[in-house]
Formats: structure tokens, sequence, C-alpha cells
């Protein structure tokens, strides 16, 4: 484990998983590879990409796992220990025509990690730290989370026999998330405060109790969730897309994606970097701001508040390593309204695939970025979609309904919305009014 601030390499750190030296985050590194002539467990780029792809017919567990099945790439859990694996990964990389269109794109691409075991991309992070917590002898674990990290904490510490804690803020996650981390058997908390305020005290607890910190500042969670991108390009050919856009919350995710793109030009798997671009909602926007008043220097914190509640997040813990993969990819950051969230969520649904609202920012500031002539119309652009679309249906039910901005300051400017929005319809039961709903529904589309 390298620290990311001062650079020395430790053997182990503390319960807290930061650097004991200097306090900053840690990451896992591979000297071996460097001094191997770039080689991974000794095999060149090309019999990697063999193995790997050899394996999708293996019946072993850990073969069938999208994250495992690129352990040469991953740390060695070592003999005698079994991963904790649900099969995550293997997600599906979609065309998006429909939203191709609405961006002003020819090559758009969603890689959907919604459609991890359970709903969100999390799963391929979990496996990998589940699985070394319980090598550790941990008998609990526990996370601070805005609801898809609880989920998928509690599903994988179950799978392995271990119990976990979960500090939510109180009415501030969605019923859905909550829900999970109910049915896996976790000890969950709603805490009186916000994501960042849960951090903080879970902060204090690691330190108190032998409880395992699962959060993203774990750097086992990063590797696993590396393998998105490993996938990724193994779905390309092993060409790279000229950009790919992450959603910004506690910044982990753009900061293992970018970790893996690098990895892999250093093995020789890429010759090229798609560049990274990372988007927040404006009212949950700390990296923007980092990037923008201090070059990326100093932290600018903010009080968070979005409707996408997944990304109602403040002060990223892994802020450093995101600007650092802006800087390496050459990527960008970009901050879009709460409309707009609505607006690209319901169009990503509109193609037949649906997300929750945090993957929507993906979209939403790709529009941005096309109309600021940093993506170009004719580029190969990849969004990752972070969560399933039945994550938030609350979210989902008033956008149809028309009042997800009743009654707030942006009630006025919400009519750009209704083209988009499909109430659901209460009739007698005849076929009469059905049939006739029918023919309106017709004439409506063709009037579009
Ligand atoms: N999208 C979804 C659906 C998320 O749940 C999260 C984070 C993100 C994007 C942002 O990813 O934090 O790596 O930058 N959810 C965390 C949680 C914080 O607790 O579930 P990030």
């Amino acid at each position: 484990m390298r620290c990311i601030g001062c650079g020395t390499v430790h053997d182990r750190v503390g319960r807290d998983l930061r650097c004991p030296t200097c306090g900053d985050l840690v990451e896992i590194a591979y000297p071996a590879w460097k001094a191997s002539g770039g080689r991974a467990s000794g095999l060149i780029a090309s019999e990697l990409k063999a193995l790997w792809r050899q394996r999708r017919s293996s019946r072993s567990a850990v073969d069938q796992s999208g994250v495992w099945r690129f352990r040469e790439m991953l740390p060695a859990l070592g003999d005698g220990h079994d991963a904790i694996t649900l099969r995550e990964g293997n997600t599906p990389l979609y065309e998006m025509p429909g939203c191709a269109r609405a961006a002003g794109v020819q090559h758009l691409y969603a890689k959907h990690q919604g459609l991890n075991p359970t709903g969100s991309f999390k799963d391929t992070g979990m496996t990998v730290a589940a699985s070394f917590a319980r090598r550790e002898g941990f008998r609990w674990v526990a996370c601070a989370s805005t609801g898809n990290t609880s989920a998928s904490m509690a599903a994988y510490a179950a799978r392995g026999g271990m119990r976990s804690l979960v500090l939510i803020p109180d009415g501030k996650i969605s019923w859905s998330k909550l829900s999970q981390a109910l049915d896996y058997g976790a000890v969950t908390c709603q805490i009186r405060t916000d994501f960042d305020g849960c951090m903080r005290v879970l902060n204090e607890v690691v330190l108190r109790m032998p409880v395992y910190l699962l959060n993203s500042v774990n750097p086992y969670r990063l590797e696993g969730q590396k393998t998105a991108a490993i996938e990724l390009l193994e779905q390309l050919d092993w060409q790279p897309p000229d950009h790919v856009i992450v959603p910004g919350g506690n910044l982990g995710n753009s900061s293992a994606l970018g970790k893996a793109l690098l990895e892999m030009q250093e093995l020789g798997l890429i010759s090229t970097l798609p560049k990274v671009s990372i988007i927040q909602a404006e009212g949950a926007n700390p990296l923007v701001r980092t990037v923008r008043e201090t070059g990326g220097k100093e932290l600018v914190g903010v009080e968070a508040e979005t409707l996408a509640t997944a990304i109602r997040i403040g002060h990223p813990a892994s802020w450093k390593k995101a600007v650092r993969i802006l800087q390496a990819t050459g990527g960008t950051v970009e901050q879009v309204s709460e409309i707009e969230i609505a607006q690209a969520k319901a169009e990503i649904g509109a193609d037949g695939i649906g997300c929750e609202p945090a993957s929507a920012v993906t979209l939403a500031g790709l529009k941005k970025l096309v109309t600021q002539g940093f993506v170009k119309p004719s580029q190969s652009i990849v969004l990752v979609l972070t969560g399933h679309l039945l994550k938030d249906p609350d979210f989902t039910l008033k956008f149809h309904r028309g009042d997800l901005f009743a009654g707030s300051k942006l009630e006025k400017d919400a009519g750009v919305l209704a083209g988009q929005q499909r109430a659901p319809i209460v009739l007698e039961a005849s076929a009469d009014a059905v049939v006739k709903t029918l023919e309106q529904a017709d004439k409506l589309a063709e009037k579009r």
C-alpha cells in the first residue's frame, strides 16, 4: 500500500486505512509489474487477454465473476482464502441511440454498472474488500453510505458470514436502498446528520471497535471497481473510447476507473487513454469548485443538497485521487442542474435502459461538454451508469406525475420536462376506455 501524499509504502495500515506516516489515503501499487518488464503474474498483454477470455467459459465461481476474472490486476487473496462473490461485474455495454441524438453525438455507449447483483457498481469493489475483511478475521464490517454502499456491503457480509453495521443519513436515502440493507441483515442506523456527518461518526467508531471500514477510502474497494474499466475495454475489443464520463460523489469510482486505465496502459493492454471526465450535481459540487477555484490543490467542501441522493456529498474523501485522474487523462469536471438531471434520466429511460438519478448526471454533463466543444460529435463516448432504475422509484414516480419539483423554487422551470412525463392513467374497467387512451397516445406520438 502506497500513500498518495508522502509516497511511503506500507505492508499494513491501521483500522482507519490511512497512511500511518502522514494520514493521507493509500492505494495499492504493483511494483512487480515494472520489475518484470510490464508483465502481470508473468504474463504479457496478449496472454492476459487470452486468459481472461478463456475464463468466460469456466464453471468456477471466481472465473465467472466479472471482477475476479481479471485477478492478475488485483491483489492476491492468498492460498486457502476464498473470494466472497455474487458473480458481480459482467455488466452490459449498451448503445444509446436516443441519448446520442439528445446530446448531438454519433457514438454513445452506456456501461450499466447498475446491473450488478445488488443494483449498483459498489458490488465490484465490495467483493474484493469484503474478501480481504474476512481474510483478516474481522467479524464486523461497517460503512457510512448514501444507500448503495450499504446495500452492497450488507449483501457481501451476509454471504461471507460477517456482521455489518450501516450508518446512513436519516431520511436522505431512498427506501429501496434502505430496504436492501435491512433484508441482507445489517444493523442499520439512521443518523440525524448528512453523509459527511455519518462518515465523521464512523471514523471514530472504527478506532474504538474492531470493525473493518468498507467505505471507498478502503483501497481494496477501488481495486475491485477498477475491473469495470477492464471489462469495458474488453467489450470494445481493446479500442479505447475517446471519453469516459462518470458521476462524482465521494470520488472513489472515478479514481478507480482512472487507475485501471493507467495500469492497462502500463501493461500494454491499451496504447491510448480515454479522457475521464467527472460530473457532479450543482448542489453537491465540491470537486468542480476544487478544480475551478484552487486548480485542484485544496478541497473546497460544500453543504451538499441534491435530489440525486447517492451523490449528496460535500466533502469527498478521494478528491486528491480524482484530481490526479483528471490530470493524467486530460479529462474535465462539470456540474449539472436538478432539472438537467431529471431530463437526462428520462432520456436514458426512453432508450429502454434506465438508471437512478445520480447516474443520469453523466448524460446531462455530456450535453454540456458537447456544447463547450470539449467532446466532438464524431468522438466515441462511454457513460458509466452507476445504479439501477429501481434504486429510486420515488424520484421516477414523482417525475412522471409532474410533482418532482412541486413547491420548490425550481417549479417554474420544470415545464421543460412535460414532454417526457408519462403519468399513470386511471381508467374504468372497460375496453372502450383503454382503446380511447391508446388512440390518444398514438396521435400524440405522431405529433411528436
Ligand atoms: N452513483 C451512485 C448510484 C452512487 O451510489 C454513488 C456513490 C456514486 C454515483 C458516486 O460514486 O462516491 O465513488 O464518487 N454512492 C456512495 C454510497 C457514496 O454510499 O452508496 P463515488
